[in-house]
């Protein structure tokens, strides 16, 4: 299993149709019997979800829209000093919703006039052979649920905050939208398991925890780090290396603590070069060859 599962609860499908999401005991929302049971009313509209239908309505506390407000104001200002300057365009151009939670839907309908991505919802954790798969189609597989609202600053598992504030806005540039199609394409291509987890690590080291070079400033545009309101404080900190493609693939990463090694892209154009022509050509044999060097 890749290191991604580790950090989704699991879902369990009951015999009556309803759907339990069984949360660790060190969740912050272990022992709320009315978050547990929102939990699994959200996984439930996921799992009897059906792709072409609208995305169906989540229902969210005033206490969980006040989260999404903090949250999203609390990052606006980090993202002014710490994002690129084409994550900060695309936020300019979705315009999402900042004193509420957006639904699904909505998010689906002020992206795709711009880039042609449609939000899916996942009630956990999505294969990933099909979670990359459908990038190339333009589809973005999102939980939909929001974080305890005892720590609104945490979560161990990648909630809406995550999958919209931090991949929806960089969903909106087409230049990151074309790079996620490229690694969607490259999963689908390749066919072995080893290729298949090599094509998510060059995702995980860039997409979701890239950094890039904008002048004298290192600035970050994977959704990772941009949702992150303790980890945004602490890339400039961490082991940068320079953008390497077999270095990406085959680094090993801790989901459940801040990425201590994060690779550095020149610029957007060095990025789309390097990662982007990876996904376009990689295969199963070109992949064997990287990973032949490590040996
Ligand atoms: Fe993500």
């Amino acid at each position: 299993m890749f290191e991604e599962a580790q950090y989704f609860a699991p879902i369990a499908a009951q015999d009556d149709g309803s759907v339990v999401v069984e949360l660790a005991s060190s969740h912050p929302g272990f022992a709320d019997p009315v978050y547990r049971a929102r939990r699994n009313a959200i996984a439930g509209l996921a799992v009897n979800h059906r792709r072409g239908t609208p995305i169906p309505v989540a229902a969210y506390t005033e206490q969980e829209h006040e989260i999404w407000a903090l949250v999203t104001k609390e990052l606006a200002a980090k993202h002014s000093r710490y994002a690129t300057a084409e994550y900060l365009a695309g936020t300019a151009r979705l315009g999402l919703p900042e004193a509420r939670i957006p639904q699904l839907e909505e998010v689906s309908q002020l992206l795709e006039p711009l880039t042609g991505f449609r939000y899916l919802p996942a009630a956990g954790l999505v294969p990933l052979r099909d979670f990359y798969g459908v990038l190339a189609d333009g589809y973005f597989h999102s939980t939909q649920y929001i974080r305890h609202h005892s720590v609104p600053f945490y979560t161990p598992e990648p909630d809406i905050i995550h999958e919209v504030i931090g991949h929806a806005n960089a969903l909106a540039s087409d230049r990151y939208a074309a790079l996620y199609r490229l690694a969607g394409a490259a999963a689908r291509r390749v066919e072995s398991v080893e290729a298949l987890e090599f094509v998510s690590k060059v995702f995980w080291f860039t997409l979701e925890f890239g950094v890039m070079r904008e002048g004298a400033e290192l600035k970050a545009y994977g959704a990772g780090i941009l949702s992150s309101y303790g980890e945004i404080e602490e890339f400039r900190g961490m082991d940068i290396r320079p953008l390497d493609i077999q270095a990406m693939g085959t680094t090993h990463y801790d989901i459940t603590k801040y990425q201590d090694v994060l690779f550095q892209a020149d610029s957007l154009q060095h990025l789309e070069d390097v990662v982007g022509g990876f996904w376009d050509t990689c295969d199963d044999d070109s992949i064997a060859k990287l990973l032949a060097v490590r040996a």
